[in-house]
């Protein structure tokens, strides 16, 4: 599907009602159909997008389990994804199962910076264009609610990944800086 099409229908999908442009954090209703994906054994899934907070954490450990990260406690990433300002899901769905296979979420003070956390796209669906999906829908949802700073902390394998999407490093020679405790 081109860039253009899968738009196209992504707004028709969304349906402007749906967008939330207050200081409550942002959610629509439904799950919106992003595109078809063709299966290994031939049959057909639907990926799925939602911003649904309701997200199944064994679902997401298991996502993360899947790309080697660390394990946090699952009572800690409920209370992170409560507290979050967008959280986006991908979903492949056929006729067995819906399975969480992309997440990403922001953080935000609702009107001047957001922090993008925790973008993970699984194994299998990699290189098809999900992470970037994932990524447009943070910043197109961070732009709605005219948050104009959107900042993100890159491991070093993925920077050329974020640079590609338009995030620059150390603009002004401003510097990333972390106190741990210790
Ligand atoms: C990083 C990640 C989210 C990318 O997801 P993805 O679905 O494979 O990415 P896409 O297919 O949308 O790729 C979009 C573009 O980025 C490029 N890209 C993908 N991964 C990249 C990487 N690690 N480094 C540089 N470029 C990358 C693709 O080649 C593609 O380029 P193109 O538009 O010129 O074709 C995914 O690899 C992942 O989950 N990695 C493990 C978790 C992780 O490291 N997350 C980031 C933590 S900061």
């Amino acid at each position: 599907m081109s860039n253009m099409v899968f738009w196209r229908k992504f707004f028709k999908n969304i349906g402007m009602s749906n967008r939330v442009n207050t200081s409550d954090s942002i959610s629509l209703s439904q799950d919106v159909l992003l595109m078809e994906h063709s299966g290994s054994k031939g049959d057909v899934d639907n990926i799925y997008l939602s911003t649904s907070k309701d997200v199944n954490l064994y679902e997401l450990e298991q996502l993360c389990d899947a790309v080697g990260w660390v394990r946090r406690p699952l009572r800690k990433v409920k209370i992170a994804i409560d507290h979050s300002f967008v959280i986006i899901c991908l979903f492949c769905k056929n006729k067995e199962r819906r399975q969480l296979i992309g997440f990403a979420r922001a953080t935000s003070d609702t009107v001047f910076n957001a922090t993008i956390w925790d973008v993970v796209v699984h194994p299998d669906f990699q290189g098809r264009g999900l992470g970037k999906a994932l990524m447009d829908q943070l910043v197109f949802h961070l732009r709605g609610a005219n948050i104009s700073t959107i900042t993100l902390f890159a491991d070093p394998q993925v920077v050329s990944f974020y640079r590609n999407l338009g995030f620059i490093t150390d603009p002004d020679g401003v510097k990333g800086m972390f106190w741990y405790p210790r």
